[in-house]
């Protein structure tokens, strides 16, 4: 890590807003005593969000990866299956399939909006697969069952999810929509996380609406929903003996945390409009600067644009990113691709092509919904500075 990504920074990549009835609802819960996941607020954030979204059950849990872990199981993912996961992705939904004992297939991404790249997935999962006699789908090379495709919502972009649940459909396969990153964007006019069979939201720090951190599962399905809400609380079967049938988890939200939540939630529409706003002046100040690139929204799709990354030559990325630091301007790197990490390297990886140019093209902005106008300003003022530098040479 370079020394100037040490300190603290004048412009932080994303800081929480905290600044609506966050203190009234959790001063509620230590006033009251109710501070632990027997609280109503877990049940008020579980309402808050599903209604949003427009989903008929949500189950809260105290991270998106363990909602994740859930979201595998009660899709029916099993020891040893295959799900099919991006390259390019922040780690969680790949350390997700491993918990459940199955195995990823690293997916390359599409050139514009990162995403899980569809043609891509339709090619393997059409020319690379077979039929088992049981007519469970084989990944031809492995020999091993695929169960389920988990798209991920980059940077809150959404993925192209018709063509892709729809191939999910005619082939019996699951899909798990990761929506960490996207609460509140839509494709097609309907809300990411409900597009599969099941979605995940993240709720933590660096998220539009956090509870510090927190998770919670969508899904139409009831079965599902019971089935999520029992595992994620330790499998109980009475709420009174220590009964249990299943190894369950203690994944349940404490009720101080879905109090942030509820509060959070009542401000996402305006949030929302901030992000967008803000990337539409970053947009506008880097309008003369032809090479670099601000990643946007598809056609059809409306973004949160939760982060807002910036494509640039590659020779000039980490010069770039090195200028903002030292500026005290806190920027990022965009993940390492999964299948180049030392514990997944061995695993199996279809034509990943886009990935590695798009991690040493790319970084991220600071993206807070607290962003003023002269920070936006004195970021894209330190852009161009650098710009006109490397022009001049
Ligand atoms: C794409 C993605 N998936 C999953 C997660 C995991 O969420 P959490 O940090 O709440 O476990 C995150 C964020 O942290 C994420 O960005």
């Amino acid at each position: 890590m370079p020394d100037s990504v040490k300190g603290s920074f004048d412009i932080p990549l994303s800081v929480p807003e905290i600044a609506g009835n966050e203190w009234d609802y959790v001063k509620e819960c230590l006033d009251t005593g109710w501070v632990s996941s027997a609280g109503g607020y877990v049940t008020r954030f579980e309402e808050a969000l599903r209604t949003y979204v427009g989903a008929d059950h949500g189950v809260a849990m105290v991270n998106g990866t363990c909602a994740l872990q859930i979201a595998l199981l009660v899709a029916g993912v099993e020891p040893g299956d295959e799900v099919v996961v991006p390259a390019l992705t922040f780690i969680a939904p790949v350390n997700a399939v491993r918990y459940v004992g199955a195995f990823p297939v690293f997916m390359d991404c599409d050139q514009t909006s990162l995403c899980l790249d569809v043609e891509k997935l339709t090619e393997f999962l059409t020319t690379r697969t077979r039929r088992a006699g049981n007519g469970d789908l084989l990944n031809r090379d492995t020999g091993r069952r695929i169960r389920a495709v988990v798209p991920v919502h980059v940077f809150g972009h959404p993925a192209e999810m018709d063509p892709l649940v729809k191939l999910c459909r005619e082939l019996g396969l699951k899909v798990i929509e990761d929506a960490a990153e996207s609460l509140g964007s839509t494709y097609r006019g309907h809300q990411t996380g409900t597009l599969g069979d099941v979605g995940v939201f993240s709720f933590n720090g660096n998220k539009l609406v956090t509870t510090g951190g927190g998770g919670m599962l969508v899904t139409n399905e009831p079965s599902w929903a019971d089935l999520a809400k029992h595992l994620s609380t330790q499998a109980k079967t009475d709420p009174f003996s220590y009964d249990h049938d299943r190894v369950g988890f203690n994944y349940r939200l404490p009720n101080v945390l879905a109090a942030l939540g509820v509060a959070q939630m009542e401000r996402l529409d305006e949030f929302i409009e901030i992000k967008r706003r803000n990337l539409a002046s970053y947009r506008e100040a880097l309008r003369s600067i032809e090479t670099f690139v601000l990643l946007g929204e598809a056609p059809e799709t409306r973004s949160n644009c939760w982060f807002y990354t910036l494509q640039v030559p590659e020779r000039s990325r980490e010069a770039l990113m090195d200028h903002l630091l030292k500026a005290g301007i806190q920027v990022r790197p965009i993940w390492r691709p999964m299948h180049e990490l030392p514990m997944y390297e061995h695993e199996y990886s279809y034509r990943i092509e886009v990935v590695p140019r798009a991690v040493r093209t790319m970084f991220n902005l600071p993206c807070s919904v607290g962003l003023s106008h002269a920070d936006i300003q004195a970021v894209c003022g330190c852009i161009q500075e650098f710009w006109e530098m490397g022009a001049s040479r």
